[in-house]
């Protein structure tokens, strides 16, 4: 009996895979049985093999979703939300987001405040900082769809005064 080569189990495989597909068709009318988060998007693998990014405040506001993909960032943790141009592309509900560290934001929901848009947490609760920006960073980091890409350097050496509270937070999807 001659043994398997490397290119028979590559055939065997590549059969299997295919088989799944026609039966996920079959049953769901869908090759990957529904699936379309990250594990099956090329520019996941890419960022994989690329490693970790560190960027500047500047380099992520060219991630804007004007062209290409689209960043956001919270308290130096930057997420690829590319996968979700309906919301975070221009017109979306939370366009604003993109492009820049809002983790400021995050915390206090005012999302009408331009100057809110900073990773400047002076003068909030520390507690509530630290469940609310933990909590993001999690969401972007576990979510199907999206994923984290590196860090974004920050300077804390602010000047002047935080930006005032809001006294009306208005939603931009409310
Ligand atoms: C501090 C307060 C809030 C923050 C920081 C926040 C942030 C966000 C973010 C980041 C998303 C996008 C999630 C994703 O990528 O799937 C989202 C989705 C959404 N938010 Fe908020 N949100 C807040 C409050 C609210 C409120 C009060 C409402 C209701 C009026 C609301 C309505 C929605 C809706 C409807 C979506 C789904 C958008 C879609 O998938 O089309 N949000 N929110
Ligand atoms: C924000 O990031 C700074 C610098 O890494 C860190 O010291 C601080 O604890 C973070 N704050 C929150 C609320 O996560």
């Amino acid at each position: 009996m001659d043994r398997f080569t490397f290119l028979d189990v590559l055939r065997i495989i590549g059969g299997l895979l295919f088989f799944n597909a026609l039966l996920s068709y079959w049953f769901t009318s869908d090759p990957t049985w529904g699936y379309h988060g990250k594990y099956l998007n090329w520019r996941f693998y890419l960022h994989q093999l690329h490693g970790e990014q560190t960027l500047t405040l500047q380099q992520l506001s060219q991630y804007d979703g004007s062209h290409g993909s689209i960043f956001l960032a919270i308290n130096g943790s930057v997420f690829d939300v590319s996968s979700n141009r309906a919301v975070y592309g221009p017109g979306g509900g939370y366009h604003q987001l993109v492009g820049k560290d809002a983790a400021r934001v995050y915390v206090t929901g005012c999302f009408l405040k331009p100057d809110e848009y900073t990773h400047d947490l002076r003068g909030l609760d520390p507690e509530e900082c630290e469940k609310d920006i933990t909590g993001w960073q999690r969401f972007f980091h576990n979510h199907k769809n999206y994923w984290y890409v590196g860090q974004v350097k920050l300077d804390y050496d602010f000047q002047g005064e935080p930006p005032e509270p809001c006294k009306h937070v208005k939603f931009p999807l409310s």
